[in-house]
């Protein structure tokens, strides 16, 4: 049959963020280049690495080579990564190059996780430009490496998910202002941890799966962080990592996977909370400090943080 002809009108994602970054009088076009660098690629990797090696490399390059970066904070880097001088720009960028490693080997979904801060000053870039709280940010998104590649990012005017046309190699619009629905039917936990959670987690997951209390729940947990929380996005009900005997922070790390997540959910109509305040409000002390976490429609996370409060 014919060819369809390329609707070349369609939004890509560097269309979007120029449009959403023309509303910004003091716009400089670095945001909008920061994501054009993250949206391409150019894979370099002469001998086969560990694929969250690889990931962490091509952020890194990328970042830095976009001149848009002070200062890196990776999950695979000890410190905080200072982008040389003369490559230097205006943005932080805390991320999670590959994130769900151990769904690899079988091909389940795995992502990435970004969240952008500015700097503020034009000091040399140092520990206290990472360790600021969710809410000075001011973009973040992740990547979805599912049956389809996708990817949902907010600049702080809501939230919305772009799919990779490859047969283009662009990210089209496919999902302008993703709202999360307000309750939904499904809780996502890993419950093999069960015999190490607080009883607030125990009464609530009970709760879920009650008759006698309501429609019970679907179970449904994947493993990756990426895959979980978009699955809430789009059909709603809540992702929870909570605090463990074993773990009392939780898994989650609150840089690079917490306060994105928190972000794009806030600006979706969900919530995000470390099980007393809004992720976005802790302040962070130290790089790779974990925080736990409970995500996604605002009844359903306001249900258990009601649990919570009555148990503590
Ligand atoms: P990462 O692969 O970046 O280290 O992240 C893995 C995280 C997250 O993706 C997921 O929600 C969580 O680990 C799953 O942990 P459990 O296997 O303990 O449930
Ligand atoms: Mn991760
Ligand atoms: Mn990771
Ligand atoms: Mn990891």
């Amino acid at each position: 049959g014919s060819l369809q002809p390329l609707n070349s009108d369609c939004v890509t994602l560097t269309r979007f963020v120029l449009s959403e970054q023309k509303r910004a009088p003091h716009a400089t076009g670095e945001l909008t280049q920061l994501f054009g660098t993250v949206g391409q690629k150019n894979v370099q990797g002469e001998e086969v690495k560990k694929l969250d090696i690889l990931a962490n490399e091509l952020f890194i390059n990328m970042l830095s080579s976009s001149y848009t970066v002070a200062l890196l904070i990776s999950e695979e880097n000890e410190t905080v990564v200072e982008v040389e001088t003369e490559k230097r720009g205006k943005y932080i960028v805390a991320f999670d190059p590959l994130d769900g490693s151990s769904n690899i080997d079988c091909l389940v979904s795995i992502g990435s996780i970004f969240a952008i801060m500015k700097k503020e000053d034009n000091s040399i870039p140092s520990l206290k430009d990472a360790l600021k709280p969710g809410n000075t940010v001011v973009a973040a998104g992740y990547a979805l490496y599912g049956s389809a590649t996708m990817m949902v990012i907010s600049l702080g005017t809501g939230v919305h998910g772009f799919m990779l046309d490859p047969s283009i190699g662009e990210f089209i619009l496919t999902d302008r202002n993703l709202r999360v629905p307000p309750r939904g039917k499904i809780y996502s936990i890993n419950e093999g941890y069960t015999h190490i959670w607080d009883d607030a987690i125990k009464e609530y997951i009970q709760k879920k799966k009650d008759p006698k209390q309501g429609k019970p729940y679907n179970a449904r947990y994947v493993g990756s962080m990426v895959a979980d929380v978009h699955r809430t996005f789009k059909y709603g009900g809540i992702f929870i990592y909570p605090a463990t005997k074993e773990s009392p922070n939780g898994k989650l790390r609150l840089l690079y996977e917490c306060i994105p997540m928190a972000y794009l959910m806030t600006q979706a109509g969900g919530l995000a909370s470390n099980g007393k305040i809004s992720i976005l409000d802790v302040q962070p002390e130290e790089l790779h400090q974990r925080s736990p976490i409970f995500l996604g429609s605002k009844e359903d996370v306001e249900e258990v943080l009601e649990i919570i409060k009555k148990h503590s």
